[in-house]
């Protein structure tokens, strides 16, 4: 099963990238998670959307041929990243070509305030539903006041983070089984 992880940061220390290293320690035998960056995606501009850059056809690319898209993410002024967003957009045009139809994806967050992700990931789910993703929607993994959960060399130092992590990459893989299996 191939599990493709974006992250909604692009900072290099990002806590939500650690995030998705911890999903791909802990996920089971046969489950192999990519990190994909979102650098590189251009700033969508629907004038281009029918002439895509390399960056932009890789990335649909990577969506359509992955079992179920795992995405860790901060939340920005109670909202969603814009490089994210942006990154969502992007793959769901030209219309009619939006790779995220049917596809089955998993959310989880972290942030330094105490809701962790809460407002961004609901914002997410809205938009989930139009694009129809089939969002999983327990457990939900919000990580809040992160940066007291890791050490100074970016070490995960609560053991709670990490089963949540494990506990939720275990349920994306039982959906896409169950989808798998009904089809
Ligand atoms: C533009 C911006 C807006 C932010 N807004 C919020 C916010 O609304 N809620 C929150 O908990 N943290 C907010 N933060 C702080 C982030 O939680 C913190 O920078 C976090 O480390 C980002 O995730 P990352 O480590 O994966 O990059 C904001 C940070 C930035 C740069």
């Amino acid at each position: 099963m191939k599990i493709m992880a974006i992250c909604g940061s692009l900072r290099k220390d990002s806590y939500n990238r650690a995030l998705l290293k911890i999903a791909q320690e802990v996920a089971p035998k046969g489950v192999t998670i990519e990190i994909v960056e979102l650098a590189g995606i251009p700033v969508f501009n629907q004038d281009e959307e029918e002439s895509p850059p390399k960056a932009v056809k890789d990335f649909k690319n990577k969506i359509k041929k992955a079992d179920a898209i795992l995405i860790s993410t901060p939340e920005y002024n109670y909202s969603i990243p814009g490089p994210l967003m942006n990154a969502i957009d992007t793959a769901s045009r030209p219309y009619g070509e939006n790779v995220w139809d049917g596809k089955v994806v998993g959310l989880m967050g972290a942030s330094m305030g105490m809701q962790g992700t809460s407002r961004a990931q609901l914002q997410l789910r809205q938009a989930f539903v139009y694009l129809n993703i089939h969002t999983l929607n327990k457990p939900e993994v919000m990580i809040g006041v992160v940066h007291e959960k890791f050490d100074k060399n970016g070490r995960l130092i609560d053991p709670k983070t990490k089963a949540k992590v494990a506990e939720l990459v275990e349920a994306l893989v039982d959906l896409v089984k169950e989808k798998q299996g009904s089809d």
